[in-house]
């Protein structure tokens, strides 16, 4: 099975666990639109909450009924990918640019259920560049106190604008991204609220004790990961 069919496999298992007339938190990226598929598929009435625009319109094409986070106060189970799980499901999210719209919707959830192939399995954070959401007024400077930050949790490390295209990066909220190629993150918690104490940057994505269950594919099939 190549990284698309495990990713496929790990959608289709997280679709077979919604109920009908759950209220669905919707991920995004490659993996998430699986589960999209897989839960359209199955034909029964939910509620979804999309996670970003890019899941909005592909729920809205697949004929699933859609709601917003805040007048939905709650969420029984969101699915949704991850670029890296780490010990405990502690995860990195963000590749996707959807990282602050993810984190509020799961935060509402009952239940979180990261799904991702096995090549996101790791023994600790830190390849995949931790992506980090920052506001454009003042961004450069934000960037130098996102330095310090990192300096202080003994990671060496120079952010970088996230670019595409020769553009930066929005986010669906017009925020930009930075990501930051820590190597191994040693202290995620403590990463995570050197982070957050810098003004201007609006969250992370360390998704930390927040995910109940993983679901990954590998080639022999579905794994489930508990914390
Ligand atoms: C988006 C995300 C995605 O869930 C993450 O990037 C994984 O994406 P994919 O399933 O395409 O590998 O966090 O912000």
């Amino acid at each position: 099975m190549d990284a698309d069919a495990q990713k496929k496999a790990a959608g289709e298992a997280a679709a077979a666990l919604v109920e009908p007339g759950m209220v669905v938190g919707l991920g995004t990226g490659s993996t998430a639109a699986w589960f999209v598929k897989a839960l359209a598929a199955r034909q029964i009435d939910i509620l979804g909450v999309p996670t970003s625009l890019a899941t909005a319109q592909l729920a809205e094409s697949l004929g699933l009924r859609l709601g917003e986070l805040g007048p939905v106060k709650s969420i029984d189970l969101t699915v949704d990918g991850a670029d890296e799980i780490g010990p405990a499901l502690a995860l990195i999210k963000g590749g996707g640019a959807a990282l602050l719209r993810e984190k509020l919707v799961w935060e509402a959830s009952r239940r979180c259920v990261v799904i991702a192939d096995g090549a996101k399995q790791v023994k600790a954070l830190g390849q995949f560049p931790l992506p980090i959401e920052v506001v454009t007024f003042g961004h450069e400077t934000t960037a130098l106190r996102l330095c310090d930050a990192l300096a202080e949790c003994d990671l060496g490390v120079a952010p970088r604008l996230r670019m595409k295209d020769g553009v930066p990066v929005r986010t669906d909220g017009g925020n930009l991204i930075y990501d930051a190629a820590c190597g191994r993150i040693e202290e995620p918690a403590a990463l995570a609220d050197a982070l957050k104490s810098v003004t201007g940057v609006v969250d992370h994505g360390l998704f930390l004790d927040l995910a109940d269950q993983a679901l990954v594919g590998t080639p022999q099939g579905v794994v489930t990961l508990e914390p």
